[in-house]
């Protein structure tokens, strides 16, 4: 299994904290693509002292963190993969922290992953106007890029597409809508595809960090 969740991992208190840390430090956001980020969440203090000691108990934390970044957003993300280019093995830690509305959020994983370690994202029909996206890490489509495996069908699973983008971003991908749910942690191998499920009302925030570690070692 490529993924985990573990649920109530942290509490209503400590996920207070970091909404509170991220309305008392607006100066330090950045915006990409409609998102909100705080950047090296790794070295942030209230990271070290929340989130820490929680993940010490699955894995050693020690080994190298890859960065990643405190998020908050009102539009859903395209499917893509987080991998440094050529650092690999490595895995994702996602902590949901809360959402403007008590409605029902997810985030999708994938079973297709890719065979070359270099971070991608699939934008569909907006491709072409895409051409200075970071680093060139753009592509077109998941069915029919050759650097994505395990695709053996062109069916589209409608529970795992985004509304508002093209159904034939997810011709072919098959996986899990997990409960974007506060408090719980998921934890996946880097690899795999991921998206952020479909947000129809107001903004989700959450912690992503990733760990040059092999997944499969510790899960
Ligand atoms: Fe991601």
């Amino acid at each position: 299994m490529h993924y985990k969740v573990i649920e109530q991992a942290f509490t209503q208190d400590e996920l207070d904290q970091f909404v509170n840390y991220w309305e008392n430090n607006a100066d330090s956001i950045y915006v990409t693509r409609g998102m909100n980020k705080l950047q090296e969440p790794w070295s942030l203090p209230i990271v070290q002292r929340i989130i820490k000691p929680v993940l010490d108990r699955y894995f050693d934390t020690s080994i190298k963190n890859l960065g990643d970044n405190i998020y908050r957003h009102d539009a859903p993300y395209y499917p893509h993969v987080d991998i440094s280019k050529n650092i690999y093995p490595c895995f994702n830690v996602l902590i949901p922290i809360a959402q403007e509305k008590p409605v029902e959020q997810h985030f999708i994983i994938y079973d297709q992953w890719v065979n070359e370690y270099v971070g991608a994202t699939w934008l569909g029909e907006w491709y072409e106007q895409q051409a200075d996206f970071d680093n060139n890490k753009k592509r077109a489509y998941p069915y029919d890029d050759k650097i994505v495996e395990g695709i053996y069908s062109d069916k589209v699973l409608d529970h795992l597409t985004i509304q508002g983008k093209e159904h034939a971003l997810f011709k072919g991908l098959t996986g899990v809508a997990l409960d974007f749910k506060p408090g719980n942690l998921i934890i996946f191998d880097s690899k795999h595809i991921h998206a952020t499920g479909t947000m129809t009302d107001g903004w989700k925030m959450g912690c992503t960090l990733r760990f040059a570690g092999d997944y499969y070692e510790y899960f």
